[in-house]
């Protein structure tokens, strides 16, 4: 393991963040408890982690030739060792492979993110090369062959664009004649606008969560299910633990195994699962933190930001006899989003919220701007049980709003 150095001279432990929100803000805290320095990149300056972090750049990280530049200014700047930390999906991943075939070390690895950044790389391998049980699915690039797909597969379907997230661009075909708006939708909805699609068969799921997963030097650690709901392609509220069968949390933590050793390196991944009964479809997974897994703020010594961090540097992940990360008390999260377009959002509610309960926190994330449904802010709380957690967290959230 080797010493960490002070920020800001040329024995740092560098971590460049790509994409600076309100998770990559708690991975640059975390980072810099350790003595690491931080440097945050973003599209737009003022972005979460940018205020926190020792310096920013503002690059256009899906542009490959500005990656670049500002990945090689980094890499001359003298350091002990240098970290790529992707946050988001929508980054030049040739550049992060090229730059990693010269030694630069990306988290988890390069492959990993470029599989992720698009529908079809990580189900193809989840499923197609791994073997592991997901909803049925059919590439699109046409309207017609989004109709012949809604056809085999039936509906109810969902359609989305294989290059999204947050839900952008992605909806429930009801109707077997739903086929073409939901084609026009994706079509509006992607990241970098037309294109492929994906149509899969609508999983009538009892619950569902995401399960935790740390890739670390000592082998492979869970931590306890988090259950969420999910709402116009956003999280709004999340719990950990979320209770399950014995066979279905063995097959949750065989699928996240074996998704996340495919992968590979060193990191935190948020496995997303459907769960039926005992059995356990895979959905998607994040080579990083999870939204849904900011209740392990509020839940656990080591929050999912603390533990990525411990495992990018190769620290030891704290685990209890049962093998997970042991959580300190049952909890949940309940976000605050702006419901209007605002140049200077002000929250307002905090003294309310804070009353709530005892144990409620919040997190402000400090967005220089709003827009309807951007996330602003969590309410954190703890209870007796999940359930009870819920509620506390819930009640703070509907205290805080912004004007
Ligand atoms: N095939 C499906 N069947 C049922 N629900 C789905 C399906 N795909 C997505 N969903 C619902 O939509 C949410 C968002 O879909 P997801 O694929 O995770 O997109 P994103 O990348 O935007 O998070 C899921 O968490 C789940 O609630
Ligand atoms: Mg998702």
């Amino acid at each position: 393991m080797p010493e960490i150095g002070p920020p800001l001279t040329p024995h740092a432990t560098r971590l460049v963040l790509l994409g600076s929100g309100e998770l990559g803000r708690e991975v640059a805290i975390e980072a810099m408890r350790l003595g690491c320095e931080v440097v945050a990149v973003d599209r737009y300056p003022g972005a979460p982690a940018m205020q926190v972090a020792h310096r920013f750049h503002t690059c256009l990280m899906t542009d490959p030739d500005r990656l670049r530049i500002m990945l090689e200014q980094e890499l001359a700047i003298p350091h002990d060792r240098l970290l790529v930390v992707p946050e988001l999906e929508a980054i030049a991943t040739p550049v992060l492979e090229s730059l990693e075939a010269d030694g630069m070390h990306v988290v988890p690895t390069a492959r990993a993110a470029r599989l992720t950044m698009d529908r079809e790389g990580i189900r193809r391998l989840a499923a197609e090369e791994l073997g592991l049980p997901t909803s049925p699915y059919r590439f699109c690039d046409s309207q017609d062959e989004v109709n012949g797909a809604v056809a085999e597969l039936g509906v109810p379907c969902v359609v989305k664009p294989v290059m999204s997230s947050s839900g952008k661009g992605q909806s429930v075909v009801r109707e077997p004649g739903g086929g073409p708006a939901a084609w026009d939708y994706a079509q509006r909805g992607g990241r970098v606008g037309e294109g492929r699609v994906i149509v899969e068969g609508f999983v009538e799921f009892d619950y569902e969560i995401t399960l935790l997963t740390v890739r670390h030097a000592g082998g492979t650690t869970f931590c306890a299910p988090i259950g969420h709901v999910q709402e116009d392609g956003d999280y709004r509220e999340s719990w950990q633990p979320h209770p399950m069968s014995d066979a279905a949390l063995a097959a949750a933590k065989d699928v996240a195994g074996r998704i996340t050793e495919a992968l590979g390196g060193y990191g935190l991944f948020g496995v997303e699962l459907f769960i039926r009964g005992d059995e356990v479809l895979f959905s998607e997974v994040s080579p990083r933190p999870h939204d849904t897994g900011m209740v392990t703020m509020a839940t656990q010594r080591a929050s999912e930001f603390a533990l990525h961090v411990r495992a990018i540097l190769g620290l030891p992940i704290p685990e209890g006899d049962d093998g997970f990360v042991p959580l300190t008390a049952p909890g949940a999260s309940a976000v605050l989003l702006a419901d209007a377009n605002g140049d200077t959002p002000m929250v307002e509610g905090l003294e309310a919220a804070l009353a709530v309960d005892p144990t409620v926190d919040v997190r402000i994330f400090g967005k220089p701007d709003a827009r309807p449904g951007r996330r602003m802010g969590v309410a954190l709380a703890t209870g007796a049980d999940a359930e009870a957690a819920r509620a506390v967290a819930r009640e703070a959230a509907s205290k805080l709003s912004v004007r």
